[in-house]
């Protein structure tokens, strides 16, 4: 019935369009406002439904929305203006009013209703009543005749997957994990920052499952939705089994799983952090062959959250030894085979500051401030680097809307969904210079 329905604004740009056949250019959306114009000069009444350059255009609207039907195929147009007034019903029902501002804050579950709402351009489910449990065996056992037909035709494309796969507890186990690769220099500026993301999938499913996963709106491309506060991702990845067209069109990750583990999509987010998670500020002092640090961590996340297994790096001259720690918390080590001394923590709450020092012994007095100086300056000198797990966050918001299984036997599957931020290739250059009295380590590394 209908190729694309999408809904604009008064000035014709979509605010949300969902291309069920590809049959139309997508251009098609750009060409429906100057033809209403065009209408509207011509002193002539604005018709909902006329043919251009052999596209039918099918339109109601809504306080100052079109929502709109595109279809290339000779088509039933009062079935399709049925199908908007219905769409338009649902959205007011779900979200009270439908203005721009209720389709930008819901995005995802808008294309979730679009979605439901017709499949292959043939209308659906349209009752509200029925959309709104369709979480429920009910609303299952409606998608899964259409379900069945359609995976009845991929199914001999799907060369990841056997058939015949059973499990006793179906199970999905999803985690979006976001590594932060970060750089300090010894002005204490951030000098480099992204965050790598990965979503690494573990599917225990009977059969030929559909899956389809929604993120929340922060979410975009470079090509995508402009405006919001969307993230840009670039260099985003999918798993083979990923269905590109359907995310192209209308973000939605949908996709017939492998058995077991996978990785799902990875992306990279280059970014600009302006307050690192943890922040670490180190200050050396030597005094004869006594070489002192004071090493200041600090958490700067939201206090809800924790970071585990905590541990600084903390370099040190390569001949230093019989070192002597006092820590608030956790614990301090000695690695010479790194020139460092580890302090790990098990657990450092959001909000939380810990200052230890380190004192430790070089075997001779050298004076090399200004090598220690110069190299500093060169940021040459070794970067004190953390790591750490932050669970239950990602560092760039993204959230999973719905994680859906459908599968002709009609069975549930439990999702279980973790998030995890931790350390990329994170350092800090920062400490202070020791004074310029006192005597300097050589800290160039050759
Ligand atoms: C650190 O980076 C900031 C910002 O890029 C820059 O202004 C500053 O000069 C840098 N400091 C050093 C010591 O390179």
């Amino acid at each position: 019935m209908a190729s694309l329905i999408a809904i604009l604004d008064v000035k014709g740009k979509p605010l949300i369009q969902r291309m069920y056949r590809d049959d139309v250019p997508v251009t098609s959306l750009e060409q429906f406002i100057p033809i209403i114009y065009e209408m509207e000069e011509e002193n002539q009444q604005i018709v909902p439904c006329f043919t251009r350059d052999g596209v039918n255009y099918m339109h109601i609207k809504h306080s100052n929305l079109y929502l709109l039907a595109v279809s290339r195929r000779n088509t039933n147009a009062m079935e399709a203006l049925i199908f908007l007034n219905k769409l338009k019903e649902v959205l007011i029902e779900y979200f009270k009013a439908l203005e721009e501002e209720s389709i930008r804050d819901n995005f995802v579950v808008i294309y979730e209703l679009m979605d439901e709402m017709m499949d292959f351009g043939h209308p659906q489910a349209t009752e509200s009543k029925i959309l709104q449990e369709y979480i429920t065996q009910e609303y299952h056992a409606l998608e899964i005749q259409q379900q069945a037909k359609s995976l009845a035709s991929v199914t001999n494309a799907v060369s990841w997957r056997s058939e015949g796969l059973k499990y006793k507890r179906n199970e999905v186990f999803l985690d979006v994990i976001e590594s932060v690769n970060m750089l300090v220099n010894t002005s204490g500026s951030v000098v480099r920052s992204e965050i790598l993301g990965q979503v690494a999938m573990k599917c225990y499913l009977s059969g030929m499952p559909e899956l389809r996963l929604g993120l929340n709106d922060k979410v975009a491309t470079e090509s995508s939705r402009s405006g919001a506060k969307a993230i840009e991702m670039e260099d985003m990845r999918f798993h083979q089994c990923v269905r590109l067209a359907r995310f192209e069109s209308d973000r939605t990750i949908s996709f017939i799983p492998p058995d077991g583990e996978f990785e799902l999509m990875s992306y990279r987010i280059s970014t600009h952090i302006e307050k690192p998670l943890i922040w670490v500020e180190a200050s050396v002092n030597h005094f004869g062959t006594r070489i002192q640090f004071t090493v200041k961590v600090t958490a700067q996340f939201k206090r809800s959250s924790s970071a585990n297994n905590v541990e600084i790096v903390v370099p040190v001259p390569e001949d230093a030894d019989t070192p002597k720690f006092k820590v608030p918390a956790g614990s301090a080590s000695y690695a010479p085979d790194k020139s460092a001394f580890v302090w790990k923590l098990k657990k450092l709450p959001g909000g939380k500051d810990y200052t230890m020092r380190a004192e430790l012994s070089l075997p001779t007095v050298r004076s090399s401030d200004v090598d220690y100086a110069l190299a500093a300056e060169k940021g040459q000198r070794q970067p004190i680097t953390v790591k750490f797990e932050i669970p239950y966050f990602t560092v760039s918001g993204i959230k999973v809307r719905y994680l859906k299984t459908i599968e002709k036997s009609g069975y549930q599957a439990v999702p279980w969904v973790r998030y995890i931020t931790q350390n990329g290739d994170y350092s800090l250059r920062t400490g202070s210079l020791p004074s310029a009295a006192a005597r300097g380590d050589g800290y160039e590394d050759h």
